[in-house]
Order: C-alpha cells, then sequence, then structure tokens
C-alpha cells in the first residue's frame, strides 16, 4: 500500500492525484494534505480522504478547517506543517506539487527519509540541483518525475544503457502564442496569456508555457533526473501536447512515447510504478484521423529557453537566480504590473546581475533565492 502525503492538494496536480487515488483504494491511501490559501477545497477534500495529518498557509484557516471537521486530525501550519506532513507516521510516498521554490525544503526531506517522491514541483530540482540528488543518494528513496515529459523519458530510458543514448528530446506546446510576433507578444495581456491551447494548469506554469520557461525549467530538471550534458537535451515545438518526448540512439533511430494529454497518466505512473494497470485518464482513440506537427523553437521570440540553456552552462546559482527572477517577474505580470515581454527582459536582467556562487547547503540555496527575488522586487517596481 502507498501511503501518501499529499502537497499542494488544492492545485491542479494535487487535485488529479486525489483523483488516481480515488480509482485505486487498493493501492493507494491518504495519510496527509497539505495546501496554501483554498481552505474551502481543502475542507471538502479533508471530509472525503480523512487524512490523518494536515497543513495549511495559516494558523487561521487551518483552525478553521479543524473546527469544521467531525474528528481530529494532527495538524500544523505553514511551511513546518509541510514537513510534518512529510514526517508522519506511515507516509512512504510524497506528492510534491507545490508551485515554486517553497517546495524545495519539504522534498529535500521526503527524499532524505527515503520516502518516494513524485515530483511535479520541478523548481526543487531546478534550484536544488546536486543537493537534491545527494538527499536521493543518501536516503536511498526514489524520485520519479510527474511532468509529462520526464514520464515519458522515464518511461523510454527504462532498461536502457545510458551510454547508447544519443540526446533526448522534450516536446512543448508552443503555449498560446506560439504564432505570435514578438511585437504581438510583448502587449499580450493576462487573459491571453492563462488560455492554454492543450493544458488546464495552475496559473504560474501557464505563464511559464507561454514564454516557454515551462520548457526551459524542464531542460533543467530533465539534465539533472537523467544525469545528462545540456547539448544532449533538444525541444521540439508539438503543437498536439500528444507525443511527450523522444530519444534518440547512437544508431541515429529515434523512439517516442505518446499518450492522450492527462496528468492522470504520470502522476499514476509516479504512484505506481513499476505497475501500469488502467488509470481514470482518457484513452487515446486511433480510429479518427489525427495529424501531428513538429518544428523547431524560436529562440529570438522565446528568449527564456536560451536563459535556462545559458544558466545551466554557467553553473548553480544561475539557475537559482533565473527561477527567482522568473518567479517574482510572473507574478508581477499575472497582477498586471508589467507587460508579457518584461518577464523575458527581467529575467535575463537578473541573470546578469548577480554573481555567481556555488550553493552549499539547501539553506544558502534559500539565501540566494531570497536575496535575487528582494533585488527582482525592486527592478520590477522600477518598470511598472
Ligand atoms: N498543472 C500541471 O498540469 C502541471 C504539469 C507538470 C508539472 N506541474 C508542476 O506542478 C507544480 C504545481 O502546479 P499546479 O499547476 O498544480 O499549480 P496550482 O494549481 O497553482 O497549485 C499549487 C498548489 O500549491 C499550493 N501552495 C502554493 N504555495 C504554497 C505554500 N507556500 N504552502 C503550501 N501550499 C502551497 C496551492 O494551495 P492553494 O491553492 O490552497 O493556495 C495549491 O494547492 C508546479 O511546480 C508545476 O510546474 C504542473
Amino acid at each position: 500500500m502507498k501511503n501518501l502525503a499529499v502537497l499542494g492538494s488544492t492545485g491542479s496536480i494535487g487535485q488529479s492525484t486525489l483523483e488516481v487515488v480515488k480509482h485505486h483504494p487498493d493501492r493507494l491511501r491518504v495519510v496527509a494534505l497539505a495546501a496554501g490559501k483554498n481552505r474551502d477545497k481543502f475542507l471538502e477534500q479533508c471530509r472525503i480522504f480523512r487524512p490523518e495529518f494536515i497543513s495549511l498557509a495559516t494558523r487561521e484557516d487551518l483552525q478553521w478547517v479543524l473546527d469544521a471537521l467531525d474528528y481530529q486530525p494532527r495538524s500544523a501550519p505553514s511551511d513546518e506543517g509541510l514537513l510534518h506532513c512529510v514526517e508522519a507516521e506511515g507516509v512512504n510516498t510524497v506528492v510534491s506539487a507545490i508551485v515554486g521554490a517553497s517546495g524545495l525544503r519539504s522534498t529535500e526531506k521526503a527524499l532524505r527519509h527515503g520516502h518516494r517522491v513524485c515530483l511535479a514541483n520541478k523548481e526543487s530540482l531546478v534550484v536544488g540541483g546536486t543537493l537534491i540528488l545527494e538527499a536521493l543518494r543518501q536516503g536511498q528513496g526514489e524520485l520519479l518525475p510527474i511532468d509529462s515529459e520526464h514520464a515519458a523519458l522515464h518511461q523510454l530510458l527504462h532498461g536502457k544503457d545510458m551510454t547508447t543514448i544519443r540526446t533526448i528530446r522534450l516536446t512543448a506546446s508552443g503555449g498560446p502564442f506560439r504564432e505570435w510576433s514578438l511585437a504581438q507578444m510583448k502587449k499580450a495581456t493576462v487573459q491571453e496569456a492563462i488560455n492554454h491551447p492543450t493544458w488546464k494548469m495552475g496559473p504560474k506554469i501557464t505563464i511559464d508555457s507561454a514564454t516557454l520557461m515551462n520548457k526551459g525549467l524542464e531542460v533543467i530538471e530533465a539534465c539533472h533526473l537523467f544525469g545528462l550534458t545540456p547539448e544532449q537535451i533538444g525541444v521540439t515545438i508539438h503543437p498536439q501536447s500528444q507525443v511527450h518526448a523522444m530519444i534518440e540512439m547512437h544508431d541515429g533511430s529515434f523512439q517516442m512515447q505518446a499518450s492522450a494529454n492527462d496528468m492522470r497518466l504520470p502522476i499514476q505512473y509516479a504512484l505506481l510504478y513499476p505497475d501500469q494497470i488502467p488509470s481514470p485518464a482518457n484513452v487515446f482513440s486511433w480510429d479518427q484521423p489525427r495529424t501531428w506537427d513538429f518544428h523547431p523553437p524560436d529562440l529570438n521570440r522565446f528568449p527564456c529557453l536560451r536563459l535556462a540553456y545559458q544558466s545551466l552552462c554557467t553553473g548553480q546559482s544561475a539557475s537559482i537566480i533565473l527561477n527567482a527572477a522568473n518567479e517574482e517577474s510572473v507574478n508581477a505580470f499575472l497582477k498586471s504590473h508589467i507587460t508579457f515581454g518584461l518577464i523575458a527582459e527581467c529575467n535575463e536582467a537578473m541573470l546578469d546581475t548577480f554573481p555567481l556562487q556555488q550553493p552549499e547547503n539547501i539553506d544558502h540555496v534559500l539565501e540566494i533565492d531570497k536575496e535575487v527575488r528582494l533585488h527582482t522586487q525592486k527592478w520590477l517596481e522600477a518598470h511598472r
């Protein structure tokens, strides 16, 4: 039995995870739930799954939920609560589905405990890098990606000798601005950017998909997960989002992984690996004609992807800087404080500003992250 702590249960990935849990009551059980501010949705989830440990961002919201429940789970608020969820008795599997670098500590702790970590929160691997891999090594647990592209690669690379792999390729839908000119994109509104053509996701990753920063973060994630160099990882635009990844063997042949674009599939893969059994996800049908397009990304129109490669080649703190700047600039855009075009400009300015250093531990990562955020906020204020 997999006993789960679901961190970020009220979000897009969190809710899909709970749908998978409902589908497999004989294999999956919720022990701990954690979320941020959405106390109504959280209460509903607690009533259904009756977790033994719960956490919300504030003490007040947590008390409101506890008062409304007909049983008394153990609880703790904020970051401390996230760590308690990971350590709750019986937990052996953690779904890390909080958005942003705030998922770093809980992801690291879960790995140190030797749990299976099903990782949606790519930002923790982007900023934590080798420190996260070291926690995995020390804890002797498992790290299974939830991103559809990385879940596809996990399947494609399974049992392969990595020396037989020449390159890997992540696909990207191209987002809502795939065919927009640079000038049009610069003035895009929040409403236009949030309108993703193929996936329904939380607001931050949806904007990251529109800038292709999400693909950049995924390239960094893939480097760490599969031990590859930046030169070995390519990106291909595939608007239908049904082929998720490809691997190229040294003899020039390719293998691809395809499925319906439904996140419940990679979530179930990570939860139940190595078993691939029927899932609640939509099933792919070959009864209708189907056309798939593939083309290379345009790095001039989507500079965030270029910045991610640049940061990978520069060193770990560059990824921390890029991620922190991006979280702040996307947040400012979502509040309509800056234009869409300024997201990439801000991220590049921060990468050019900060000195590079090798983070020694997670506290050091979070120190750099905090310093970059303060500086980014000043930059954004000056450009409003
Ligand atoms: N959505 C997808 O299809 C998809 C696909 C691949 C990877 N991912 C990755 O998965 C992660 C989550 O994405 P999402 O789309 O599910 O985001 P989302 O819908 O915005 O959900 C984020 C979740 O994190 C919670 N949260 C945020 N800050 C928190 C904090 N400080 N403490 C506790 N909980 C906090 C939110 O709680 P409240 O809502 O209660 O405030 C919510 O439950 C991201 O890293 C994203 O890149 C997502």
